[in-house]
């Protein structure tokens, strides 16, 4: 029999913990500050409810429809068509994905052993920090062992299977994780000059809000969800007929948002309290929040707290990934799931350690002008994640059956409050989505 989740509480958990990421946070604060604060914060949140959701839920209508791998359920819903290359571009794409995300996770591993040896306590200046952290990823086996580990763990988790190992798992890690950084976030505001960095985020700035700012919004709100990567699809394959689509992917939905504004308030105030700039990306967590927990009372707990936060997220994500490639494998290739694991990890394994020695011996080799991390994580996340999503978004509103959609989502007109705003949603997919993907794809280019 096929593995499924347990409880609805764990399904809940395991969608969160793959939408819950870096993303959240070290994209997310930042680029709320930098276009328009809590203006840019509601057309996140238009998008994410209008456009995301609906998306969200189209993947999770052909996950638990099919039942089957991202693959298996292009090709089986769609009767054997070419969409079952867009079903094969959506098990590669996570995989791409992890293999840099878990250079970054294995960078949050050896930031956590630093952490547990209070390196960031002894008064160092912010050079020193930014110079031990560039120094740390262009040397070569350091982030290698990092990136390892990192993958390792992922993919012991998976073995495990779904119940067993990715629930059982994010049970535990994403409630820890919420009372890490809510944590954090209390005491962060409690920092003397706290306020200038609510004013960062919060403070409304309308003239911010361009056709660029919508598409940064978009594509985070994109790569937060997991959307268009086959991630969300997967995980709803193993989710019981019994629950509600509307339900589980609008409580995703808002736990990721939820997660990304407390976030916003555990490291946008502390940073300002210690007058320093706001970042986003690696030099945000690597290199300005160290500097900060350095100078912070308490510091030293604060940062190892912070950096098993940025491990945990990174873990729950990067599992949902890899879930992707074996189930694929285990279903279409027979083979057994410590074999499609192994396969997985030596393939991201491959991968990754390309990625990670571009920060150091391999940092001349460009593709397309970027270096091969810069040119995997462009080109996942800014191109093959909005084709996906366009592409989940019109197989279900133009090539799948609106019968069988409705039938899902209601779970067999059971559901009244899904059979009602149907017609709404509907709309939505076959027209509003699409267009919107499009539009602000390209306003985002020029
Ligand atoms: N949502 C994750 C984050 O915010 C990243 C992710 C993308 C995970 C796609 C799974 C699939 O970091």
């Amino acid at each position: 029999m096929r593995d499924s989740f347990g409880s609805r509480f764990g399904a809940l958990v395991a969608l969160a913990g793959s939408a819950v990421g870096l993303g959240n946070l070290w994209r997310f604060p930042y680029l709320v500050g930098e276009n328009g604060g809590a203006a840019f914060i509601i057309v996140y949140i238009i998008l994410c409810f209008l456009i995301c959701l609906p998306i969200f839920i189209c993947e999770f209508v052909v996950g638990r429809r099919a039942q089957e791998n991202a693959y298996s359920a292009f090709r089986d819903l769609s009767g054997g068509s070419w969409w079952k290359y867009v079903g094969l571009m959506t098990v590669i794409v996570p995989l791409i994905v992890t293999s840099y995300y878990s250079v970054i996770g294995g960078w949050s591993v050896q930031y956590l052993f630093k952490a547990l040896n209070f390196a960031f306590t002894s008064g160092e200046s912010q050079s020193q920090i930014s110079t031990m952290f560039s120094e740390y990823v262009s040397s070569p086996w350091l982030p290698l062992f990092g990136h390892t580990v990192f993958l390792a763990a992922t993919v012991a988790v998976v073995g495990a299977g779904i119940k067993g190992g990715i629930e059982k798992f994010s049970k535990v890690m994403m409630p820890l994780l919420f009372v890490i950084v809510l944590g954090i976030a209390i005491y962060s505001i409690t920092l003397p000059g706290a306020s200038r960095g609510l004013d960062y985020l919060f403070n409304p700035d309308f003239s911010k809000i361009t056709a660029k700012s919508c598409a940064a919004a978009l594509g985070q709100a994109f790569f937060s969800l997991s959307i268009g990567f086959g991630t969300v699809m997967t995980y709803a394959s193993y989710v019981s007929k019994k629950e509600n689509v509307l339900f589980q992917s609008t409580a995703t939905a808002a736990s990721d948002l939820a997660f990304a504004l407390i976030a916003g308030v555990a490291i946008m105030p502390a940073v300002f309290a210690f007058g320093l700039d706001p970042q986003s990306g690696p030099g945000l967590v690597f290199e300005t929040l160290p500097y900060v927990f350095s100078q912070m009372p308490a510091g030293g707990v604060v940062a190892i707290l912070f950096f098993v936060a940025l491990l945990v997220a990174a873990v729950t994500s990067s599992i949902s990934m890899v879930e992707v490639g074996v189930a694929y494998l285990v279903e279409e290739k027979k083979i057994a799931r410590p074999w499609a694991c192994v396969i997985v990890f030596a393939a991201c394994w491959f991968v990754g350690t390309l990625c990670s020695l571009s920060f150091g011996p391999l940092s001349e080799f460009k593709i397309f002008g970027r270096t091969i991390f810069d040119f995997f994580d462009n080109l996942s996340s800014n191109v093959l994640m909005t084709l996906g999503s366009l592409l989940t978004v019109l197989f279900v509103g133009w090539r799948l059956k609106k019968t069988d959609i409705y039938d899902e989502f209601t779970n067999g007109s059971t559901l009244s409050t899904n059979a009602r705003i149907f017609g709404v949603l509907w709309f939505l997919i076959r027209y509003i989505c699409p267009l919107a993907i499009i539009c602000i794809f390209i306003s985002g280019l020029i």
